[in-house]
Order: structure tokens, then C-alpha cells, then sequence
């Protein structure tokens, strides 16, 4: 007890911070007024990252210290020995092991400050074990050190953190930028950061146009914050997809994030939309995709008292059938919106053949389908036409005029059905 006031007696006369005790929940052990205060308990860590060891000390009052080593070894040993040593505040010492120079620094640099913490980068789980600290200075004048018995214990397990990924909402045609940020805000090695993009069928691809920075942030003098930015212009066909930012550290440590990207899309007025009339009763079908799910309206209804709409909704895509009796109108107006955006459209009134939309982009596989059907069409249309020239020129004296009307008018039964198959297969 004696010791204790003499210590805080003499501890401002001697120019050095007052003792305020450790600053952490931790426990002191004293031996030969020398004193530790180390965390209660084993400290868990992650391989990759980095951990940190807080530590003050008291000495003997008539000790100042000039050097903090610290020794690493297996927890069997009853005392780490001088090959065991993985710091020393001394940057000349030959001791140091290899593997441990540069991935260990104190938190405050000061020795004067009696504060002992320090911080282990690029962790593997080899740096399990115990801690111990010594200190070297001079005793009454003269050089002389003393090993604290009291050790700390660190675990190192596997990396379980994730990287986290920020995505700001998404809306086609407007560029935007995610964020991933590595986990562990330590002072080792930078990690490297990459993004890969997955398609809807699973197959990497590239996005042209994209732009990736790699950022440090400098948080204190030991922590930094590692992140990078991929910047791209969503379109439609980034809807769904996933992509993957992954982290890679020292040592082939990795851990990685997968988001699923949503992108808004305009809605727009399917192909597959249109009107027929039938003994007075008009049945209008308009079909829209968007993202979110638009809502289908008819400004024709305002006219009408007697009517009836269904509307189904499925996989991106609404469909509304109105059916109303009496109509006066040679168009029906169908619009379509959601909180991206309206499209308004016009729809003919054809009993034959379903009209023509304007050419849909909200998903890649239904506006290719209906090109890749027309150019099969067209070949079979050549094909056709090419027999039937050499047939007509075998068979010149057998009334070639009716038998090429026949064959033209074959042709047109031949491609209505198949032009109604394709349209319902979309929705
Ligand atoms: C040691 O120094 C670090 C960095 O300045 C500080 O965060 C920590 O609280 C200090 N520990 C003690 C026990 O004073
Ligand atoms: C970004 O574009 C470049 C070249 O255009 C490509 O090599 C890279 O893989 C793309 N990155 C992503 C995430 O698509
Ligand atoms: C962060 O600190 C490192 C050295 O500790 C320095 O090289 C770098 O320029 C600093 N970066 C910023 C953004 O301050
Ligand atoms: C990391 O992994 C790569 C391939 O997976 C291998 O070539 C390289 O030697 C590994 N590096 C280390 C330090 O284990
Ligand atoms: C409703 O009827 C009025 C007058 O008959 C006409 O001017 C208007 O265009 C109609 N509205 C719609 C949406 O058909």
C-alpha cells in the first residue's frame, strides 16, 4: 500500500502521465511492484485480419523503462524464451523473429505512456498462443529488464466475415455505384478486391462501361478501411443477376459477398397486346414488364359502366383483360406505370392479326425470341419461294397462276398460328 503512494507521489515528479488505472475492463497482477493489467479471458481473432492485445503496465517506481518486448509462444511453455520474440521497440534487434516483422506495432508508440497494447497484422491461425510481455530500462541507474509472468492468451480461427456491399437503388439508364468494404479495420497488408458479375444462367460475363477504384482510409494510425467501388450503368439486363465482391488477404485468406442486384425498369407494352371485337363485345389484352410491377390502366372505362378487367400477374409482367360491351372507340388506350415511370399506348382494334408493339427490352430473351422466329420465317419464305419458282418453271403448262395463289395463301395459315404460340409463351 505503502509502494502505491509512493508510486503516485513520485509519478508527476518524474514527469510522467498520472496513474489512472487501465482504461479497459481488464485484470492487474502484480509481483515485485511491477504490475500488468491484461484483458480477463482469451482473445478470439480471425486468420486474415488482425487482433489487438490491450496492455498497461506499472513498474517499480524506481524503474524507467526504455524498451517493450513481447514474446509469442505455445501455451505448454512456462515461459517464452528469446527465440520466442516477435517485438521489440528497439528496430535494431536481431531477435525479432522473420515472420513477425512489421505485422506487429504498438497502439501508442510513447513507451513513457506505460501502455503496452499492440496490434498483430495479417493473422494466421499459427499466432495462437500465449503473449508476454518484458520490458527493458534501468533499476536504480542500471540497465536491467523484467519479464512480467502474467500472459495473455489469443485464438485464431477461420475468417467467418463478410465483406459488406452497399447498393444504392438501382434504375436502368442512371449510373451508379456499389461499395464493398473489406471486413477488419487493421494496418496489414492491403487486401486485393475483385468483382465478378454471374448472369441469370450462371455464366460469368462482363459489364462494358464499368469502372472499379481501390480506397484506403486512414482511421487512426493503426486502422485502416479498405474498400473499392464498382461503377456501371444498370441496365435491364442486370436485373437478377448476382454479383461478388471478394476479399482477398495475406496468405490466401478469403471471404466473399454475393448480392442480388434489382434493377427498376421502365415499364413498357408488350407485343403481345391487343383488341377484338366480337358480336359487340370488345375483349382488349395489355400485357407490360417493368420492375417494379406496374399497374395497368384503361382510360376508355371512364366512359363505360359495364365492363369487366382481370388482371394476372406473374414474373415481372401484369396482364389485363377488359372486356366491355358497346364500344365507340377505333383505339383503346392502354397505360401502364409504376413509380419509375407511365407508357401510354395506343391499341389497334384488328380482329385478324395481333398488332405491332414498339420493340420491348425488359428482359433479354422475349425481344429475341420474336426476331429469331421472324428471320426463321423468312428463310422458310425464300425456301418456299425458291421451290415453288422451279416448280412453276417444270411445270409451265399446268395453270401456273392458280397453283401460285394456292401456295401464297397456304403460306399465310401457315404463319398466323404460329405467330399466336409465341405470344402466349411469353406472358
Ligand atoms: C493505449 O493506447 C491506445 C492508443 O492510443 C488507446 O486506444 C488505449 O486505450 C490505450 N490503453 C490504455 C490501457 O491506456
Ligand atoms: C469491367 O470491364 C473490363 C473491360 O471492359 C473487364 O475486363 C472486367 O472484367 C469488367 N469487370 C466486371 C466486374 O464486369
Ligand atoms: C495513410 O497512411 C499511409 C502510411 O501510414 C500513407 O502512406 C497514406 O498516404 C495515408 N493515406 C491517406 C489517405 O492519408
Ligand atoms: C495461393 O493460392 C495460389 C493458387 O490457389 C497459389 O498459386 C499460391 O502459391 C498460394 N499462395 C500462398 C502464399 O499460399
Ligand atoms: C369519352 O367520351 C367522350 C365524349 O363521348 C370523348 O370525348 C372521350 O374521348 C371519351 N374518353 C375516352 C377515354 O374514350
Amino acid at each position: 500500500m505503502l509502494v502505491l503512494i509512493w508510486v503516485t507521489l513520485l509519478l508527476p515528479a518524474r514527469g510522467r502521465t498520472a496513474d489512472t488505472g487501465p482504461s479497459f475492463g481488464g485484470r492487474t497482477q502484480c509481483q515485485n511492484r511491477f504490475c500488468i493489467t491484461f484483458n480477463d479471458g482469451e482473445i478470439t481473432a480471425e486468420a486474415g485480419l488482425c487482433v489487438v492485445i490491450p496492455c498497461s503496465y506499472t513498474p517499480d517506481y524506481n524503474f524507467y523503462p526504455q524498451h517493450m518486448i513481447w514474446y509469442k509462444c505455445e501455451s505448454v511453455k512456462e515461459k517464452c524464451g528469446d527465440l520466442d520474440m516477435i517485438f521489440h521497440t528497439n528496430k535494431n534487434s536481431k531477435n525479432v523473429q522473420s515472420g513477425y516483422k512489421g505485422r506487429v506495432s504498438l497502439l501508442e508508440p510513447d513507451v513513457i505512456q506505460r501502455n503496452c497494447s499492440i496490434i498483430v497484422n495479417d493473422l494466421m491461425e499459427s499466432d495462437s498462443g500465449v503473449y508476454q510481455l518484458r520490458i527493458n530500462g534501468y533499476l536504480n541507474g542500471f540497465p536491467d529488464g523484467f519479464t512480467f509472468s502474467p500472459r495473455t492468451t489469443v485464438s485464431v480461427k477461420d475468417l467467418i466475415q463478410k465483406p459488406t456491399v452497399m447498393i444504392p437503388p438501382l434504375t436502368e439508364g442512371q449510373q451508379t455505384t456499389l461499395t464493398c468494404i473489406a471486413p477488419g479495420l487493421c494496418s496489414g497488408s492491403y487486401p486485393e478486391i475483385t468483382w465478378t458479375w454471374r448472369g441469370a444462367g450462371g455464366d460469368d460475363f462482363h459489364i462494358t462501361g464499368n469502372i472499379t477504384a481501390f480506397k484506403t482510409e486512414n482511421l487512426t494510425s493503426v486502422t485502416q478501411r479498405h474498400s473499392s467501388t464498382l461503377t456501371f450503368n444498370p441496365s435491364v439486363i442486370h436485373h437478377g443477376t448476382k454479383v461478388t465482391c471478394k476479399v482477398s488477404f495475406a496468405n490466401n485468406i478469403t471471404t466473399e459477398e454475393t448480392v442480388t442486384l434489382n434493377v427498376a425498369c421502365f415499364p413498357e407494352i408488350l407485343k403481345n397486346s391487343g383488341c377484338e371485337v366480337q358480336s359487340e363485345v370488345l375483349t382488349c389484352v395489355c400485357v407490360s414488364k417493368g420492375s417494379p410491377v406496374p399497374t395497368i390502366k384503361w382510360p376508355l372505362l371512364k366512359n363505360h359502366t359495364e365492363y369487366s378487367v382481370i388482371t394476372t400477374v406473374s414474373n415481372h409482367t401484369v396482364n389485363s383483360t377488359l372486356t366491355v360491351k358497346g364500344h365507340s372507340n377505333t383505339v383503346v388506350e392502354c397505360v401502364s406505370s409504376s413509380e419509375v415511370g407511365e407508357v401510354r399506348q395506343n391499341i389497334k382494334i384488328i380482329t385478324s392479326e395481333r398488332p405491332e408493339g414498339p420493340v420491348q427490352h425488359c428482359g433479354p430473351h422475349s425481344a429475341v425470341l420474336p426476331w429469331a422466329i421472324a428471320a426463321v420465317s423468312l428463310i422458310v419464305n425464300v425456301i418456299c419461294i425458291t421451290c415453288m419458282m422451279f416448280l412453276w418453271n417444270t411445270r409451265k403448262k399446268m395453270k401456273p397462276q392458280q397453283e401460285d395463289q394456292t401456295y401464297m395463301s397456304l403460306q399465310e395459315k401457315d404463319r398466323s398460328p404460329e405467330y399466336d404460340v409465341i405470344g402466349q409463351s411469353l406472358k
